[in-house]
C-alpha cells in the first residue's frame, strides 16, 4: 500500500531502473508547450520527484532518464540525483524513438548483468503498488518481463493485459476498443536485462504493440503482478489536478508531501482574508488569492493571481496567469500568463492558451472589493 516502510527486497543491492519521459505530452496542452509532463508542478514539487523518492524508498538506487522532448530540463531540474539518495544518469534521443526504443537507447548506460532485473517506468504515473512484491514475483518465475496490472473500469483507453491462472500474460492488446478483461498495463515493469538488449537497436520501437505481443507470441514467459493500490495516469488535464489533489490530501503518499491536508500553500504566497483552499489545492510560490475567493480541488502554478469574489474548481491556472474578480472557472486550464478577465464564467475542459487575454479590459483586480 502507498506510504508503507516495506523494507525493499534485496536490500541494499543495487537495482536500476529507466524512466521513460520523452514523450511530448500533448493531451495536456497547453500546460506541455514550456515544461514537459514529467517536471509539471504536481503538489508543489515538480511531477517525477514523487516517482524518483518512491523508486527509491522501494530499493531502486540508480536511475536512467530516457528523455527526448525539452531534454536538458530533466538535468537541470534533478542533477545527479543525491537529493533523493539516488544516482541519475541522462539518455536523449534525437527523434524520439518510441517506448521500446527509449528503453533500448537508455540500455547504453545499465550496469546490470544479463540475468539482473532493471525496472522500467513510464514517466506519468502515481502508483503505491509494492514494487518489491513485483520483483519477488519476476525472480521466482524466471520472467523475461512482469508487468504492473491494475484494474481500471475504462480498460479500452491502456494497454489490456489478460492472464492465466497462473498470472501469466497471455496476451499484449494496446487501446483495443474491445477489451478482453479490466485488468491494464500500469506502466511499471520489470526487465530482465537480456530482455532489453534484444529490442532492435536504432529504430523507433512501441513496447506495447511489438515488444510485448512478440514476446508473449515466441513463449517467453511475461508475468502479471495484479496490485490495486492508488493508481494514476497523470496524463490528462482532469487526472494532472486529481493527482496533485490526492498528492496533498494523502490519498497517495509521496516521500515528499511533507504533511497532507485540505491545502498546500508555498512560500511567497498570500491568500487574503475570507478565501478558502479545500479538496487539495496547491497555490505556487509567489501566488495570490484576493478576498472571499473559493478554490476547490485546483493546482495554481507559481505567480497565478485569482481576484476576489472568484470561485475556481478542478482547474489548473498556469505560471503567472491572473484571473479576474468574481469569475467562475470549472474544469479548465489557463496557459501560463494568460489573462481572464472579471465575471467571466468558463467551464467543462475549456483551455485558455499561454499569453492570451480574455476580456483584458475587465479586469480591475483589487483584493479590496
Ligand atoms: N524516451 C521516450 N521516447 N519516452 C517516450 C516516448 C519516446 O519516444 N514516447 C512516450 N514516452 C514516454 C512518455 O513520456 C510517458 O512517460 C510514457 O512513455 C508512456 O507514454 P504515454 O504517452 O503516457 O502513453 P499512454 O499513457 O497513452 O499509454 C501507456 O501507459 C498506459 C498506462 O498509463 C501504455 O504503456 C499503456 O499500455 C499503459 O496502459
Ligand atoms: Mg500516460
Amino acid at each position: 500500500m502507498s506510504g508503507d516502510s516495506r523494507v525493499p527486497s534485496g536490500a541494499g543491492e543495487p537495482l536500476e531502473a529507466i524512466l521513460l519521459v520523452g514523450g511530448r505530452g500533448t493531451r495536456l496542452r497547453p500546460l506541455t508547450i514550456s515544461i514537459p509532463k514529467p517536471l509539471l508542478p504536481t503538489a508543489g514539487v515538480p511531477f517525477l520527484a514523487h516517482q524518483l523518492a518512491r523508486a527509491a524508498s522501494c530499493g531502486v538506487t540508480r536511475v536512467v532518464l530516457a528523455t527526448s522532448y525539452r531534454s536538458q530540463m530533466f538535468a537541470e531540474c534533478f542533477g545527479d540525483g543525491s537529493s533523493f539518495g539516488l544516482e541519475l544518469d541522462y539518455v536523449h534521443e534525437e527523434e524520439p524513438l518510441g517506448t521500446g526504443g527509449g528503453i533500448r537507447n537508455a540500455a547504453s548506460r545499465l550496469r546490470s548483468g544479463p540475468d539482473d532485473p532493471v525496472v522500467v517506468l513510464n514517466g506519468d504515473i502515481l502508483s503505491g503498488h509494492d514494487l518489491p512484491a513485483q520483483l519477488d514475483m519476476h525472480r521466482k518465475a524466471d520472467a523475461a518481463v512482469t508487468l504492473h496490472l491494475v484494474e481500471v473500469t475504462d480498460p479500452a483507453r491502456f494497454g489490456c493485459v489478460p492472464t492465466d491462472d497462473n498470472q501469466r500474460v497471455t496476451a499484449f492488446l494496446e487501446k483495443t476498443p474491445n477489451p478482453v478483461t479490466n485488468r491494464i498495463n500500469a506502466g511499471c515493469y520489470v526487465y530482465t536485462r537480456r530482455a532489453i538488449d534484444e529490442i532492435p537497436p536504432g529504430r523507433v520501437v512501441s513496447v506495447e504493440r511489438e515488444t510485448f505481443p512478440a514476446l508473449i507470441e515466441s513463449g517467453q514467459v511475461v508475468m502479471g503482478y495484479v496490485d490495486n493500490a492508488y493508481w494514476l495516469d497523470v496524463g490528462t488535464p482532469e487526472a494532472f489536478v486529481r493527482g496533485s489533489c490526492d498528492l496533498v490530501l494523502g490519498r497517495l503518499a509521496s516521500p515528499v508531501v511533507p504533511t497532507p491536508g485540505e491545502s498546500l500553500i508555498l512560500p511567497g504566497a498570500t491568500v487574503y482574508a475570507g478565501a478558502t483552499l479545500t479538496g487539495g489545492t496547491v497555490v505556487g510560490a509567489g501566488a495570490l488569492i484576493g478576498r472571499d475567493s473559493t478554490v476547490e480541488g485546483s493546482v495554481l502554478f507559481d505567480g497565478a493571481t485569482i481576484g476576489s469574489g472568484a470561485r475556481i474548481r478542478g482547474s489548473v491556472i498556469g505560471r503567472d496567469a491572473s484571473v479576474g474578480n468574481n469569475t467562475v472557472l470549472d474544469g479548465v486550464v489557463i496557459g501560463d500568463e494568460a489573462h481572464v478577465g472579471a465575471r467571466n464564467e468558463l467551464r467543462g475542459g475549456l483551455r485558455v492558451w499561454p499569453g492570451i487575454e480574455l476580456d483584458p479590459l475587465s479586469i480591475r483586480f483589487s483584493t479590496d472589493e
